[in-house]
């Protein structure tokens, strides 16, 4: 293979073709890439931005110890023995593809982005063609001029007699330098989202992937993070960060050879999904965006939050109601009294919003548990007399906004819906469906535009008719359980994977350009579809059905690695926790809620006044802070992970003027030691006036109302007790810390 490399090579520069480094560029951030009309586009640099005469000595890439830099191998007609990133069948049977430069153009580009704020960059294309075939392939790189993010994508447009078929697809590659490389990736399953699992990288595969077919965000997660010079520091070292933005299927790989360097290759998964592309038409893959950063981890998270907020999350910059929602309050106990009395209580604790959740709709069949009713979205006229006008009356009396869930791309076989469509689901002609939750959840073909036209109409009916909603939660609760359309041909039959998502987005951009207003949470069976293909248009997502303080915090730490704390709704609940039985204090579960964007999810009827007290002045101690919170720089500072019961981050607002530190006690041992965590991110020449939020205590902290630099906070941190001084009757086991930093 090196041989055949070198051969390649040489013939190049015997035809007089030179290599030309390419160099795009975000604020702090170069990618450079070596682009020969004639040859296979390869890799050279991605890190900190780079001086021109830096750049103009970097080393060539083919000097490397025979690694294969090349950015999107394909396979068959050199790659043989490597992985690649793009094979195809074409017309007569050949498998063997080969990518060679046509031409390569840059140019500055000002566009809508996927949230709708107009974003300016520069876009990189470099049009390849197989010297046997006229198909294209269009490799783009797209930067931003003001945020450290580098998109990557490609697509391949059919130019062949007829079809021919896409078997592997990947979006994007990057070479990553050996030296001792560790990557960050997110783990989890239900209740249990976003785990982080930081793994040097080794000799072999590394593989992350989702095959749920509908909320990929529900297993492992399609972000990761690798730290250049050994494990990750959170605000030190070299970072890459890549997060491939699709929301079906996806396949992660990082593969290291016998090479100087690592390949991580991210796309959709290609199981069971080979596309069959017909004469003239063109397959666009998912984005990849890249980021890089000097300062640790939580500088990557920051960079990926600053675009998110600007960019990619649907009104990222728009401060989010503190609300209250019924699930975990009543589940599907819903009445007009019950949500008039959820309402009084939350608007009486300061909060903003209420949203009924799942258990108001059925006709024939009213929903009364989870085995019936989704797809008859008319209101259980048994459960709600006055219907969807009645809600909104209460709201408005109680003086707070008004949303409602749905779960519209899923039906129960006892539905009048499936009655009258048995077509419309996912399953192969001639099967049975395999139904999920309640013994009878299907889900829609969203592949069908007849269903696509459905799921969008329920969204259309309910805010023609009731223009008041201000909220919507979308969920779904179901994975594909059973692989085949009723509506895609026979030879389309692989596309189902792929054309759901087409479908899904679809219906998200219809909504979207008639009600850009109305506030869209993603909902999966809690974090399953946190992706940045769906966030342009929510915004927020809900992180996990577990709502325990203790596991939110270890959740919420690896959430917060790729998305900002303005999209990660997070309730206060009762105890014991309904996912995992456990007891933590509400000063806790308040604490922690408000690291994100605090909410409420129990019943407030079953909660004493004291309770409530607190609980009012937690609301009222974050509508203070929720600036910093929501539109602030993440500071991770001490991580659960590190397995010391410790855990500990800060926001910072832009202007460094404001900032919130949060500290958690997560386990309690006698005698046990924490070290005084040092802050990061302010101003070290500016002085901070400390006051302790969300105070439980009979006496203040020995730094309440006291000043001390930002050099002081950083190089220092304050000293936190570790127990509150209660009275005896409410001592327990818990210990937490809200604490607002203001510049004098
Ligand atoms: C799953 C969601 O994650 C919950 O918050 C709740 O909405 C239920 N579905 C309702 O069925």
């Amino acid at each position: 293979m090196k041989k055949t490399f070198f051969i390649i090579l040489a013939s190049l520069f015997s035809l007089g073709m030179s290599a030309e480094k390419v160099e795009i560029h975000t604020p702090h951030n170069s990618l450079v890439l070596d682009i020969w009309k004639g040859g296979e586009p390869k890799f050279v640099y991605y890190g900190a931005r780079l001086s021109e005469s830096d750049l103009a000595s970097l080393p060539n890439p083919t000097n490397a110890n025979w690694s294969h830099l090349e950015i999107y191998p394909a396979f068959g007609a050199t790659h043989t023995q490597s992985e690649t990133a793009f094979a195809m069948k074409h017309v007569d049977g050949n498998m063997s593809t080969q990518l060679l430069v046509e031409d390569y153009k840059k140019t500055p580009i000002t566009d809508k982005a996927p949230n709708g704020a107009t974003r300016s960059g520069e876009l990189l294309t470099i049009t390849m063609k197989d010297p046997l075939y006229p198909n294209i392939v269009n490799l783009y790189y797209q930067t931003y001029n003001d945020v450290d993010m580098i998109e990557c994508w490609t697509d391949i447009t059919n130019n062949e007699k007829s079809t021919v078929t896409l078997t592997q697809f990947y979006s994007s590659v990057l070479p990553i330098r050996r030296n001792n490389v560790y990557c960050h990736h997110f783990h989890g399953s239900w209740a249990s989202e976003a785990q982080l699992t930081a793994e040097k990288l080794n000799n072999g595969v590394l593989v992350i992937k989702n095959k749920d077919g509908a909320r990929n965000a529900t297993s492992d997660r399609q972000e990761v993070m690798f730290s250049l010079d050994g494990k990750g520091q959170e605000n030190s070292g070299d970072v890459i960060g890549a997060a491939l933005m699709y929301s079906g299927n996806y396949r992660i790989m990082v593969d290291t050879d016998d090479s100087e360097f690592h390949y991580f290759f991210a796309g959709i998964n290609p199981d069971n999904s080979e596309y069959h592309l017909k004469k003239g038409e063109k397959f666009t893959t998912p984005h990849v965006a890249y980021t890089f950063s000097s300062e640790g981890l939580s500088g990557a998270s920051r960079n990926y939050h600053k675009w998110a907020r600007n960019y990619e999350l649907r009104h990222g910059n728009k401060e989010r109601d503190i609300l209250l929602n019924s699930w975990e309050g009543v589940y599907f106990d819903i009445n007009q009294k019950g949500m008039d009395q959820m309402m009084a209580d939350i608007a009486s604790m300061g909060g903003e919003l209420f949203v009924m959740d799942d258990g108001w709709f059925g006709d024939k069949y009213p929903r009364k548990v989870d085995n019936s009713s989704l797809g008859d979205w008319v209101v259980d006229k048994n459960k709600l007399p006055e219907g969807i006008e009645g809600l909104l009356r209460d709201a408005k009396k109680n003086k707070v906004r008004f949303g409602i869930w749905i779960e519209p791309e899923m039906a129960n076989t006892t539905s009048e819906l499936y009655e009258a469509h048995p077509d419309w689901i996912i399953k192969a002609p001639g099967r049975e469906p395999v139904l999920g939750r309640g013994g009878t959840q299907v889900v829609l073909d969203l592949s069908n535009p007849k269903v696509q036209d459905f799921v969008f109409g329920i969204v259309d009916n309910l805010l023609t008719k009731y223009p008041e909603i201000a909220y919507i939660k979308w969920d779904a609760n179901a994975p594909v359980m059973n692989f085949g359309s009723q509506y895609l041909s026979a030879a389309e039959q692989s596309h189902l994977y792929i054309k759901y998502h087409e479908g899904l987005i679809k219906v998200c951009e219809r909504i979207r350009a008639k009600y850009p207003d109305v506030v869209i949470q993603d909902c999966a069976s809690g974090g399953g579809r946190a992706n940045y293909a769906l966030l342009p248009y929510f915004d927020e997502f809900w992180v996990s059905d577990n709502t325990d303080a203790l596991q939110r915090i270890y959740m919420q730490w690896g959430t917060s690695y790729f998305f900002p704390a303005i999209a990660m709704a997070s309730h206060i609940s009762a105890v014991p926790n309904h996912a995992v039985f456990r007891t933590t204090s509400l000063k806790l579960r308040c604490d922690v809620a408000m690291s994100g964007r605090l909410g409420m999810e129990i019943q407030p009827k079953n909660m004493t006044d004291e309770e409530k007290a607190l609980c009012r002045q937690a609301i009222a101690d974050y509508k203070t802070i929720r600036p910093i919170v929501q539109f602030g720089d993440l500071y991770r500072l001490h991580s659960p992970y590190e397995g010391d019961n410790l855990a500990s981050l800060m926001y910072v607002s832009e202007n460094k003027n404001k900032a919130v530190f949060y500290w958690f006690k997560l386990e309690t041992f006698k005698d046990e030691h924490f070290p005084c965590v040092k802050m990061a991110g302010l101003d070290p020449n500016k002085q901070y006036k400390v006051h302790e939020l969300n105070r439980i205590d009979n006496k203040p902290l020995d730094c309440e109302g006291k000043s001390y630099s930002g050099a002081y906070l950083m190089a220092n941190g304050l000293e936190m007790p570790y127990s509150h001084i209660v009275d005896h009757n409410k001592q327990n086991d818990w210990s937490s810390r809200v604490i607002s930093l203001e510049a004098q």
